[in-house]
């Protein structure tokens, strides 16, 4: 076995009330990607943050090529070689992707920055990559996926000899993940020490060679091969407890048509579509993305402007077409960006989490209303493992998947709801919340309502739907009942090229 050349030793790190590493030690070899795999919440994010000095450790030290390193700041871990894609990306956004990726070595000439040059530079080194963008757009008008990538091609031409990615592909298509995962191979190769953050297991045995799984901010284990791993005991490991079938799918009476969509159209989605859900029903929306899932929900929310077709809801039409008149049907939407959508940040868990029952609820004492939300907020952060001191804490110091975590519960806990509409419920949550999320589905349909659950996970579309819709070029191209939904049937509606 080589030397190691990225150690973690012993490293611990607190925030008021929250131990979010204690005692973690691992080590990382060159030309190898190294997975870390837990939880939200369990600490990855933060000791990525000690990586690339952000954070100062509380107790314990950073290895890097045999130096003991102490950051004081990003630029110390720059300078050591360090490149860390946060989950959060960090970028200017008025600023061109050239400009990004050379901020502060742009080359100069007599003092001037020789702009021609620093184009000239990253223009090759994006073309090398196989990385298709142009090095004048500015970051403002990219696609989240293109910010990351100059991101990626920004610690590349940094030279970095460790690259640690959080949460990389969790807003890529899939095409874009490729490209990715082109980009990492290729690190590999040249014998860079690669970190890779994931949820998404498929993606982590096809690039991980080893891999260290955490919990509740400690290490559980590091396996020197991940390829000789079941996942079964990885997601055991990870939630602390057997998960047998995340899925755990519940076979349920559907009614009659409750939710009917008659020609609905709008800008984005000029193609007509129709569709029902029955009463109790759990119905999948599977496409590629781009596919026109998401625009077709926001025209039935009344989120986008309708051209035409109506909803029709036990019969009656919804009145009216913005979101508020579907609210007041009993239609719940809850958006795939949640984050930028939903978020109060100063505000507390239980606050973000009740906000919308408090709509409901005007009626009744404040201190009857107060204890209803406490009780709510807490069974919510237990079923959905968000982790936390406590219910009070301002939901802006939670790691983002607990933050999607509150938001999500916000809309599951809607009282009064006919039809609930998830887009992408469970993107960039772990799999012992997602197994929760989805026994919340099954509950919500049993009660009588209507699920649709927008999904790019075609394991998951299979594994909790009763009735899968595919979408192809804004147009709904087939459904599938669950006993004829199968991997194979599915992707040839959502791929065949229309002729
Ligand atoms: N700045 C902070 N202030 C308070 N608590 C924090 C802060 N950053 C992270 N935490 C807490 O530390 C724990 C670990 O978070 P994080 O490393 O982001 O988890 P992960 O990336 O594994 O999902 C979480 O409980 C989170 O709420
Ligand atoms: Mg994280």
């Amino acid at each position: 076995m080589t030397l190691a050349y990225l150690q973690f030793d012993q490293v611990s790190k607190n925030f008021a009330g929250v131990r979010a590493l204690s005692g973690v030690s691992f080590e990382a070899h060159a030309g190898t990607v190294h997975g870390l795999l837990g939880e939200n919440g369990a600490g990855k994010s933060t000791l990525l943050k000690i990586l690339g000095g952000q954070y100062r450790p509380d107790g314990g030290r950073l290895v890097v090529g045999g130096k003991v390193c102490q950051f004081g700041s990003a630029a110390d871990a720059i300078a050591a070689g360090i490149a860390v894609i946060h989950q959060e990306l960090q970028y200017v956004p008025e600023l061109t992707v050239t400009e990004n990726i050379l901020m502060g070595r742009l080359p100069t000439r007599l003092g001037i920055v020789n702009k021609k040059e620093a184009r000239r530079i990253v223009a090759e080194r994006l073309t090398e990559m196989g990385v298709d963008l142009d090095p004048d757009a500015r970051l403002i008008d990219l696609s989240i996926a293109q910010r990351q990538m100059v991101e990626i091609c920004k610690a590349v031409m940094q030279n970095a000899q460790i690259i640690a990615f959080d949460e990389p592909t969790s807003s890529l298509s899939h095409l874009e993940s490729e490209v990715l995962f082109r980009l990492v191979r290729e690190l590999r190769a040249n014998g860079k020490t690669l970190i890779y953050i994931s949820h998404r297991l498929e993606e982590l045995y096809a690039l991980c060679d080893t891999c260290t799984i955490f919990r509740d901010g400690k290490k559980i284990v590091t396996h020197p091969v991940m390829a000789q791993v079941q996942r079964d005991t990885l997601i055991r490991d990870m939630v602390g407890r057997d998960v047998t079938d995340i899925y755990d799918y519940r076979p349920r009476e559907v009614g009659e048509d409750r939710l009917k969509i008659v020609a609905l159209s709008g800008k984005d989605s000029p193609e007509a579509n129709n569709f029902s859900v029955k009463r109790g029903e759990i119905v999948g929306f599977f496409g590629l993305v781009g596919a026109g899932r998401t625009e077709l929900m926001r025209l039935l929310y009344g989120a986008d402007q309708r051209l035409s077709g109506k909803v029709e809801l036990d019969g009656v039409a919804v009145a009216g077409s913005g979101p508020s008149a579907a609210i007041d049907a009993g239609i719940v939407l809850c958006p795939e960006d949640r984050k930028e959508q939903g978020i109060l940040a100063q505000a507390s868990i239980s606050e973000n989490i009740n906000i919308s029952c408090r709509r409901h609820d005007l009626l009744g004492g404040l201190f009857l209303r107060h204890k209803k939300e406490a009780a709510l907020a807490d069974a919510f952060i237990q079923r959905l493992r968000i982790k936390t001191p406590n219910r009070d804490q301002e939901i802006r110091l939670l790691s983002g998947g607990n933050q999607q975590k509150v938001i999500l519960a916000r809309w599951l806990a809607e009282p009064g709801m006919k039809v609930l509409i998830l887009d992408e419920p469970t993107r960039g949550i772990d799999v012992g919340a997602k197994n929760e999320i989805y026994r919340i589905i099954y509950e919500v349909a049993e009660r009588g309502c209507c699920v649709i659950v927008v999904s790019s996970e075609l394991p998951e579309v299979l594994g909790i739907s009763d009735r899968v819709v595919v979408m192809r070029d804004g147009k709904i191209s087939g459904q599938l009942d669950r006993a004829n939904a199968n991997e194979t049937a599915i992707l040839s509606l959502a791929l065949d090229k229309a002729a």
